[in-house]
């Protein structure tokens, strides 16, 4: 079963072909140098380059995977409905819309959180990595926009056990680091950093929420002690100690993603865990969920390929997949964006 998959929720231009599970093409059109300037996404900016790149990716994607015929190849037409951004995820919506018109296809609508938590299984064209499905799972997402710990029942069967209430784990990451003027996003160059100081913690900034027994995130109040932290500090010293700033707040960051997942773990007494979305690229987090699965004598399935960790229209495909065998599809009549779109 062939899916054409189109996701624009936020600053990255995307569409894949799938085959089930194995990814035939993928594009994926960054923002991101148009936004760097501004220090994060500006709306009506990605709005325009989705609208200019839209058709161009979907041809380029149908091009590579060598599937020039859309209407007797192509089975489903799939689209990220939400959470995003209202004006980004519309450009996807209408694009999708027309195509199913246009060639006679249903329609599937995706969560894009459920293209992150379906991360880990997408497989390469050749149907690699071959990992079966073993239910249940815990999903854990780090995203710019998420921070949750989802209980993966089944396929599409979520139970949300905790989210950020306030500053998304990536969005607490890009903010320190624009704080520093290191640019956006912030995950990547925090994390090179933070590595060339061993990833110490050296400032001890606070973890919020950590002690308390429930599994909800809060970076807001993180963030706002490291912005009055750093605006005590003289110009040269922001400068010089900006790696032990940035590795100390990523330490923060991290070792409350950890916690809280540690006792995800506990409460559910589930020890598979998936993680997903841009900041489950950064492999120092890696290597702490290991540590935390193997003290759980558990496993942790990341997404097997770099591209898969950031936005992306394979993992759409992917959780399509899975909506089309079971017939779920959307009525292209009202088929809307949803900017607050839940599991
Ligand atoms: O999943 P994603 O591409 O978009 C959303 O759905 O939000 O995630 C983007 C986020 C950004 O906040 C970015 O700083 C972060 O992922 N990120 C990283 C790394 N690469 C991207 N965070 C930490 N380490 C990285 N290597
Ligand atoms: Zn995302």
């Amino acid at each position: 079963m062939k899916i054409l998959a189109i996701d624009t929720s936020c600053d990255e231009t995307a569409a894949a072909i799938v085959d089930g599970r194995k990814v035939l093409s993928n594009v994926i059109y960054s923002q991101i140098l148009i936004h760097k300037k501004w220090g994060g996404v500006v709306p009506s900016l990605a709005k325009r380059a989705h609208e200019e790149r839209i058709d161009l990716v979907v041809n380029e994607c149908l091009k590579k995977s060598k599937i020039q015929d859309l209407r007797s190849r192509i089975d489903y037409i799939a689209v990220t409905a939400g959470p995003g951004l209202a004006v980004a995820l519309e450009v996807g919506i209408k694009k999708a819309k027309e195509l199913a018109e246009k060639y006679n296809k249903k329609l599937i609508a995706v969560n894009h959180l459920e293209g992150h938590i379906y991360s880990p299984f997408v497989q390469n064209s050749k149907g690699n990595p071959k990992r079966e499905f073993k239910f249940p799972y815990l999903a854990l997402i780090v995203s710019g926009g998420h921070t949750e710990l989802v209980i993966l029942k089944n396929h599409l069967q979520y139970e949300v056990i905790g989210q950020a209430i306030d500053d998304a784990s990536g969005e607490a990451l890009d903010k320190a680091a624009k704080m520093l003027g290191l640019g956006y996003p912030g995950g990547p160059v925090i994390e090179r950093l933070a590595n060339s100081v061993g990833n110490k913690d050296f400032y001890g900034f606070p973890r919020p929420m950590i002690k308390s027994k429930d599994l909800k995130f809060s970076f807001s109040g993180l963030k706002t002690s490291f912005y009055y932290y750093i605006n005590k500090l003289k110009p040269e010293e922001k400068v010089s100690r900006v790696k032990e700033l940035v590795s100390s707040f990523q330490e923060a960051v991290f070792d409350t993603i950890v916690k809280k997942t540690d006792r995800a773990i506990t409460q559910t007494g589930i020890n598979r865990l998936v993680v997903g979305g841009g900041v489950a690229a950064n492999l120092y987090l890696r290597k702490k969920l290991r540590k935390l699965v193997k003290k759980h004598k558990g496993e942790v399935i990341f997404p097997p390929f770099q591209y898969l960790t950031g936005d992306n229209a394979a993992m759409i495909g992917v959780a399509a997949f899975y909506k089309a065998q079971k017939k779920i599809f959307a009525d292209a009549q009202t088929l809307d964006r949803q900017p607050r779109m839940i599991l």
